[in-house]
């Protein structure tokens, strides 16, 4: 297997692919896998192949085996003519929840599970109150290992249960939830848990198979935007570094600009970008109905930031009801997403009107996590339904028909 070096995103230091370090010594920046230069997509029927095979070139420091695989990935790129149209735009949705536990998380755990494996860990851990929790719990069920799963004491009760039918170590924790991010990679090491945070290493790695399928699917024309729902960034770094890659190989001609999308009740990225600050300050308060994306001070937004910059991208913030106006809407095209996952068409909208988007211009919004994660939040929308006699029932039909 070949040897590849982690590189500091911020100081550049390099790290032998041996570390199992997730940040930079020096400047406690995130490390970042070095780019891979070579490669091309798998020939075989994607049907009876696993994503890690199919781009398996994109990952010569991992030990692939299929049977490890919930088949996360490969999902459906839907093109939506009528919002489209409503933009003047060419408007696609990447569907991530189709993944195995409704979320793209599922791409960057097996990633961040199989190193692991490789390394000779036995036991897997995440910190995390929803999505990553969920697909950590499944993923370490499937391949037996013990699976330590910090979550905020306080936690919606309707989010316990989903994580706990895995039968993870499931522990709420009473304390500055801010702290337990760096404490849980100092407990990882003292007790040999490999923990797979919001964006370690071989984590982003995984979300690369998101832009390596969107490539492919648009027939390698790349989109001019990708629009993607950020909190401590991992999702959207990887993206990048999937279009990165494959411009490498010569798969694609040009990056597209990339879009980190924040709620306006918590969006520390989007508030050092529109100041032009590299640094990014607490967010003291945050308060949004988007939870899955409320990270007060993400780990991977220097580097968001950084990115950003290099690519011509953009960061933006949405305010709680356009988020709720996005949900509907997408709704309206028959797709159920949480409210994180409504940023992105929110964004769209916001682009829009702000005059950002030129006629034709092609857009993908990633659609993170199913509406199911988040069932509270319907209230908000104040859904109507019908009761009425069942012998009254024909009657009613024609008096409610639209
Ligand atoms: C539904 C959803 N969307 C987006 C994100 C943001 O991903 P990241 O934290 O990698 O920026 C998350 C993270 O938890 C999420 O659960
Ligand atoms: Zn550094």
């Amino acid at each position: 297997m070949s040897k590849y070096k982690l590189i500091c995103t911020n100081c550049q230091e390099e790290y032998m692919e041996e570390t199992i370090n997730f940040r930079c010594d020096s400047c406690n920046e995130p490390l970042e896998l070095e780019e891979v230069r070579e490669g091309s997509i798998k020939e075989g029927n994607p049907l009876r192949q696993g994503v890690l095979e199919r781009y398996q070139d994109f990952f010569p420091y991992l030990e692939i085996d299929k049977d490890l695989s919930l088949q996360e990935g490969f999902t459906p790129l839907i093109s939506s003519k009528a919002l489209g149209e409503e933009y003047g735009i060419k408007l696609y949705f990447k569907n991530e929840t189709t993944n195995p536990t409704w979320s793209f998380k599922d791409r960057g755990t097996i990633t961040g599970i199989i190193r692991a494996m490789n390394l000779g860990y036995k036991k897997v851990g995440t910190v995390s109150t929803g999505n990553m929790a969920t697909s950590v719990a499944a993923y370490g069920a499937k391949l037996g290992l013990e699976t330590y799963i910090l979550v905020k004491e306080g936690i919606a009760e309707e989010k316990v249960n989903p994580i706990a039918i895995y039968d993870p170590i499931l522990i709420k924790v009473d304390g500055d939830y801010s702290c337990l991010y760096d404490e849980s990679l100092a407990i990882g090491h003292e007790n040999g848990i490999y923990f797979i945070n919001s964006d370690a290493p071989y984590r982003v790695e995984g979300y690369k198979t998101m832009a390596f399928e969107i490539c492919e699917q648009l027939d390698f024309q790349v989109p001019d935007y990708v629009i993607v729902p950020t909190s401590a960034g991992g999702d959207i770094r990887g993206i990048e570094k999937g279009f990165r890659e494959f411009l490498n190989v010569g798969l694609i001609d040009k990056l597209p600009k990339m879009v980190a999308v924040q709620a306006a009740g918590c969006s520390p990225i989007y508030n050092a970008f529109k100041d032009n600050k590299m640094k990014m300050d607490r967010v003291e308060n945050p308060n949004t109905i988007a939870h899955a994306i409320e990270n007060p001070y993400p780990p991977s937004g220097h580097q968001v930031l950084r990115m950003l910059k290099r690519n011509g991208g953009l960061a933006l913030a949405v305010s709680d009801d356009e988020i709720l106006k996005a949900q509907r809407k997408l709704a309206s095209q028959g797709l159920f997403v949480q409210p994180a996952s409504a940023t992105s068409l929110a964004a769209v909208e916001k682009l829009y009107r702000d005059g950002l988007l030129k006629e034709a211009e092609s857009v993908v919004c990633i659609l993170t996590g199913s509406g199911l994660k988040s069932t509270k939040t319907l209230e908000e929308h104040r859904l109507k339904s019908y009761g009425c006699k069942l012998d009254q029932l024909n009657e009613y039909i024609k008096k409610v028909g639209r």
